[in-house]
């Protein structure tokens, strides 16, 4: 196994941080694509705030991401990943900036026939006469993201990654972009490496056609991300295998569960070794190139935030709901009443363990109409965590002074929220459990640091993100965890593979 013979020779394509071509070793032929990395900057992060609160609401996108039809929605939130690198398109090769997105499927580059689009003119556009071995196709399509959405039409050309051609790849050439995260991110495309399931237009995404092709012998790709901030490398993509030098041991797989991301079952989130209960059984999770943070369910997140001490704002409804209904709940579940049925009988859910009712109940606490989807779902989260304290033998007092607390740590709607810098070392480690391993998290690599104004910012590496079911709860592991572990995209096999990146 360890003398897998795989064809391509290193590669270097982005110029400005440009390492040595890694042919060394004669045995070492894989396809290396390194990757460049922006700092995140605070401004950045607080347009890309504002982008999302124009969305008339934040929340809408995680219905959109956790709706039931099969409409391919990549994952947002593109400003403020960090990761990317340069592709050729068209021969000879026209030179495009793009995220390698596993949160995605398609391919798509500015086309020289977008007139109308700011975005349009600050990037490198794809002009197909210019090109020997463009073949037209010209459906048109449009893919919808959080924040705006891009529309286009299909070409094909030949696609230049790393030394590897790949011929007459299907791509999106778009020619309207109307959002803010397009014109200032400092990238022209994205080259997304999910499953043909969620690709519009069924354009087969760029690996699917390598493994077509026949151009890799391993059917696998693998990202490194370097988290050094200092460091002239970025990271690097690996098509046809994994680089020993950037993991040590072996990789843990788990098997695709559901292949349009690259999702997987998760088991729970452990605090300093304390279950956060909310995943206990099972929560889905993807991995996602594409998103820097780490995003998980919020009754979840609010429990990290106040282990970690972030600032979170002030949830009335959430602290209302502990006052009028805390010892309800608990009696409730102290007289063994199941978890999910709770909300429903002391009357702030109509239907049990479900988050998706309850417009018009009348408020048992006599206010007409009281936000009550909120009031459900505040209750829904207090019960997790009622739940918890009572398996940890707390009082009752305790236990609702703990949970009133939790209602201050609720991120903010658009789920970042900071913390002290100096106090990283006192932290807590969390603790992911995949395939039975556990994935520990140190503060050092949970929380980003951004630069303001000369100054550090310290945020959470974790944001709120809900996705209703059926699809949801859902954790999005992104860049944050990707860093700490080195993953290992199996096509070939169907399963994703994590070691301790080195
Ligand atoms: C495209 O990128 C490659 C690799 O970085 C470089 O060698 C080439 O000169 C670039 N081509 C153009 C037209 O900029
Ligand atoms: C990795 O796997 C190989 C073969 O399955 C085994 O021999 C080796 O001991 C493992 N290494 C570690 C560090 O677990
Ligand atoms: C809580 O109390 C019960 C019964 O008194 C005991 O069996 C259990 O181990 C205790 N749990 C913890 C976490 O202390
Ligand atoms: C946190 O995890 C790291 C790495 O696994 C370990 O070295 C450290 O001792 C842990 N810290 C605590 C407080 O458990």
């Amino acid at each position: 196994m360890g003398q897998r013979h795989l064809f391509m020779v290193a590669t270097c394509l982005w110029a400005l941080s440009c390492a040595l071509p890694l042919a060394a070793s004669s045995h070492d032929a894989l396809l290396r694509i390194n990757l460049n990395k922006k700092s995140l900057n605070y401004e950045a992060l607080t347009e890309a705030k504002l982008a999302r609160q124009q969305d008339e609401d934040a929340r809408r996108l995680l219905l959109k991401f956790g709706g039931s039809d099969s409409d391919a929605v990549p994952l947002v939130d593109y400003l403020n990943t960090q990761y990317f690198g340069v592709i050729g398109l068209g021969t000879p090769p026209q030179n495009f900036t793009v995220i390698f997105d596993t949160g995605s499927s398609n391919l798509w580059v500015p086309s020289s026939k977008c007139y109308f689009s700011i975005a349009c003119y600050l990037h490198h556009k794809y002009k197909s006469s210019k090109s020997n071995t463009y073949k037209a196709d010209g459906e048109k399509c449009q893919i919808s993201y959080g924040s705006g959405a891009i529309s286009g039409f299909f070409s094909n050309d030949d696609v230049l990654v790393g030394d590897l051609v790949v011929k007459n790849q299907k791509f999106i050439e778009t020619t309207r972009e109307s959002s803010v995260s397009f014109i200032v991110g400092k990238f022209d495309g994205i080259l997304g490496l999910g499953y043909p399931d969620i690709s519009v237009g069924k354009a087969p995404p760029v690996w699917l056609s390598m493994q077509e092709q026949k151009l890799l012998s391993d059917d696998v790709f693998s990202f490194w991300l370097n988290r050094d901030s200092d460091a002239s490398s970025g990271g690097e993509l690996v098509f046809g295998g994994a680089d020993p030098n950037h993991y040590k041991g072996n990789h843990t797989y788990v098997p695709v569960s559901s292949k349009g991301y690259w999702q997987f079952n998760m088991g729970d989130l452990l605090i300093d070794g304390h279950s956060t209960g909310f995943c206990a059984k099972g929560c889905a999770a993807i991995v996602d190139s594409g998103t820097s943070l780490l995003a998980g369910p919020t009754a979840i997140i609010a429990q990290v935030n106040h282990a970690i001490g972030a600032e979170g704002i002030i949830s009335t409804e959430c602290k209302e709901v502990v006052s009028q209904y805390g010892e309800m709940i608990l009696e409730l579940l102290l007289a063994q009443t199941e978890p999910q049925k709770v909300c429903s009988q002391v009357g702030l859910c109509l239907f049990d363990g479900t988050h998706s009712v309850s417009n018009g109940i009348e408020s048992v606490v006599g206010k007409e109409h009281v936000g009550s989807d909120v009031m459900c779902t505040a209750c829904e989260m207090a019960v997790v965590w009622i739940e918890n304290q009572l398996r940890e033998n707390k009082t009752k007092e305790l236990i609702l002074q703990y949970v009133n607390q939790l209602c201050e740590r609720l991120p903010s709607p658009n789920g970042e929220s900071t913390v002290s810098c100096h106090e990283i070392s006192t932290m807590p480690n969390l603790s992911f459990t995949i395939a039975s391993k556990t994935f520990v998290l140190t503060p050092e690599q949970y929380i980003v640091k951004l630069e303001q104004s000369g100054q550090t910012v310290c945020i959470s590496g974790f944001m709120a993100f809900d996705i209703p079911p059926p699809r949801g709860p859902l954790w999005i592991l992104g860049d944050v965890f990707m860093g700490a572990y080195h993953t290992v995209f199996d096509f070939g096999k169907d399963r994703i593979g994590f070691a301790t990146s080195a």
